[in-house]
């Protein structure tokens, strides 16, 4: 290995310095990402057999680039992304988001038919029901932001989205929030029976309900897909079906709760930005982008490597995880004009925060339509909102970016 890709001194050495695990990172990881980009931008982790690029050009040719893998059954024993993977039983079975082609267009397009052609018919239900839980926050004095609107909302628009009956509302939520329990590897034995509670309930609850909906179909996701397996138009067996639904709702609901809460915490942050949107809110669809782009809710990506080849210039080998930051990606100063300034009214921004390539987001249009209808809402709502002094604590979730609390005064 070149000596340039040892981090030198003063820049992190660890993909893992740079996540929430690191106190310092947690808090603000934007300097150690820049020392990082202008030190060592394709830099080696060995202890966790990983490359790490943080370099715009570097990541966004990656994620498009269709020669990687990205099952972590692919990946050098030992390294980060091999630990991703279950060591028990059928390892090969995962949403789309591990999958590899034929496997994953196969499944993910007939999903993504279903799941675009219903957001766009139920988009005035959604704003709608984004306007009642925004409706039912106090009118007066102070309170948090995440519990009250951002937390409970993406798990109830999905939930309505895939047809989870209204009686069974408070259940879903706790088994929800259970299984996003395993994206925290630090979690007590409590919070591990939880995650394993919920993920059973889960699993039982979308069996039983493929059954109902295969017998009398209703308006709903659910039935779109059953319906699609049934006319033969989606060559998906039963599982998937249950397993990519499951990751629909797992997927969207930190990362759309982050995109609510990092948005009002930057536009509270800067207020001349929060008057702009108040005056112009045509700008809500930059807004959106520009949060995205600035404090991304999700950090990192990944691929692995199908053939000794070089990447950003780099000889990498074969089965070696290549890990990206998207954060670092999304401010680095070859790609944008003054990358440090929130700024909603940026015109194109073309960041990395939803990945790209065959992996993008899925989820992505869904996430647009709540946080710019949030955003637009509270501000119309709320003309006085402002920050109250708070110490701000961020989630020690490695790899996401998103704030435990906001208490905002109204
Ligand atoms: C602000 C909100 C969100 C962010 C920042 C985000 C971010 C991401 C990122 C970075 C990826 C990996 C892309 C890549 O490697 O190229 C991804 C994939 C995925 N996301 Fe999201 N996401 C968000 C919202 C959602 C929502 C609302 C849903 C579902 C309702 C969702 C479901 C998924 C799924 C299923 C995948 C796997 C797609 C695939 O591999 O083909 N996400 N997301």
């Amino acid at each position: 290995m070149a000596d340039d890709q040892q981090a030198p001194p003063g820049v992190p050495h660890s993909i893992f310095e740079l996540s929430a695990f690191n106190p310092v990172a947690r808090d603000n990881p934007h300097p150690l990402l820049k020392s990082l980009r202008d030190g060592c931008p394709v830099m080696r982790d060995e202890p966790n057999k990983t490359w790490l690029l943080s370099r715009y050009k570097d990541v966004r040719d990656t994620v498009n680039d269709r020669t990687f893998v990205r099952h972590p059954s692919n990946a050098e024993a030992g390294s980060i992304t091999s630990r991703l993977v279950d060591e028990t039983g059928d390892n090969r079975r995962t949403s789309i988001l591990f999958l590899d082609d034929p496997d994953h267009a196969r499944i993910r397009q007939p999903l993504a038919k279903a799941f675009y052609a219903r957001i766009n018919r139920m988009r005035p239900e959604i704003e709608a029901m984004i306007d009642e839980i925004i409706d039912a926050a106090p009118m007066s004095g102070e309170f948090d932001l995440m519990a009250e609107i951002a937390v409970p909302l993406p798990v109830l628009v999905i939930a309505r989205i895939l047809g989870v009956d209204e009686a069974r509302l408070a259940d879903f939520r706790e088994w929800s929030e259970g299984v996003i329990l395993s994206l925290n590897p630090l979690r007590t034995p409590e919070e591990n029976e939880r995650m394993m509670t919920g993920a059973a309930a889960l699993d039982e609850y979308f069996s039983q309900l493929m059954i109902e909906r295969r017998a009398a179909p209703k308006d709903d996701l659910v039935s779109d897909m059953v319906q699609l397996q049934a006319r033969g138009e989606a060559n998906v067996e039963d599982d998937e079906v249950r397993l990519n639904l499951q990751a629909l709702l797992v997927g969207g609901n930190l990362t759309t709760t982050d995109l609510i809460g990092n948005g009002i915490w930057l536009l509270l942050t800067h207020p001349q930005q929060a008057e702009a949107l108040r005056a112009h809110p045509d700008l809500a669809a930059q807004a959106v982008e520009e949060v995205l782009r600035y404090e991304a809710p999700v950090s990192l990506t990944s691929r692995i490597l199908a053939e000794d080849r070089a990447v950003a210039g780099c000889p990498m080998k074969a089965s070696q995880p290549v890990w990206m930051s998207l954060a670092a990606a999304n401010r680095d100063p070859d790609a944008f004009e003054e990358p440090e300034a929130f700024d909603i009214t940026r015109k194109r921004t073309g960041h990395v925060a939803f990945g790209g390539g065959p992996h993008i987001c899925i989820g992505a249009p869904l996430a647009r339509i709540e946080a710019r209808h949030v955003y637009l809402k509270l501000l119309e709502r709320y003309p006085n909102m402002r920050l109250p002094e708070q110490t701000l604590e961020w989630r020690a979730l490695p790899f996401f970016r998103g704030l435990e609390r906001l208490v905002v005064a109204v």
